[in-house]
């Protein structure tokens, strides 16, 4: 944490970047004990980079390197240098579309957040919410977890449920799983800056 005791978050976005702005929100209303020290995209377009722009806070795009699905090996060095230099103590996965790797999770040990719009394990992946509605399941939500070397299969911080109603389409169902995400992700972001998040293994627990 910085002198003024507030955790530095170095947020990464490929998108439009609603969940950033909710944590940043959080942060402004005083919800959320932190501030987002940088914005990093892969993506030179994204919404994320002008929301954070609006906002004054440094934002930039840095190449991703080589691959379509994650950062290669020098990608993560620039990731991983952009975000010490801004003296960041949480990395938050804000719709971040590349897998992160060895260099990168080594850097950040147990300090890479995810949120993802499903109830983990079930539909790890891409557009979890049309996998839960092609699937016909009856409930889905949203889950916040730390990020290891899988794919969506950190310990996971917090879950809360979402029903899916039976006229829902592809679209529908995610705006109300974003209306949970913008809620819950500063709820577990700010049990985690305070240090209330214990892990034990695969499973994490609540500590006072
Ligand atoms: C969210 O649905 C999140 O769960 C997923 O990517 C989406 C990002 O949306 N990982 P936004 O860019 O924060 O609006």
């Amino acid at each position: 944490m910085s002198l003024q005791g507030k955790a530095r978050l170095g947020v990464l976005g490929s998108g439009k970047g609603s969940n950033f702005v909710a944590i940043a929100e959080a942060c402004r209303r005083g919800l959320l004990d932190a501030e987002v020290a940088v914005v990093l995209s892969d993506v030179p377009e994204a919404g994320i980079l002008e929301r954070a722009a609006e906002r004054g806070i440094p934002a930039r795009y840095l190449e991703p390197g080589r691959f379509r699905t994650r950062l290669d090996e020098e990608a993560e060095q620039r990731y991983v240098a952009a975000l010490q230099e801004a003296g960041v103590d949480w990395v938050v996965l804000a719709g971040f579309m590349r897998i992160l790797k060895g260099t990168f999770l080594r850097a950040f040990p147990l300090q890479v957040v995810n949120i993802h719009p499903s109830l983990l394990p079930s539909f790890p992946g891409l557009e979890a919410w049309k996998q839960a509605l092609d699937y016909g399941v009856k409930v889905t939500g949203v889950t916040v977890h730390l990020v290891d070397q899988g794919i969506d299969t950190g310990p996971i911080v917090l879950q809360e449920p979402v029903r899916v109603h039976e006229d829902d389409t592809p679209a529908s169902l995610h705006a109300r799983i974003q209306e949970v995400e913008h809620r819950i992700y500063p709820e577990a972001l700010q049990l985690l800056v305070h240090g209330r998040i214990r892990v034990e293994g695969r499973r994490t627990r609540r500590v006072d």
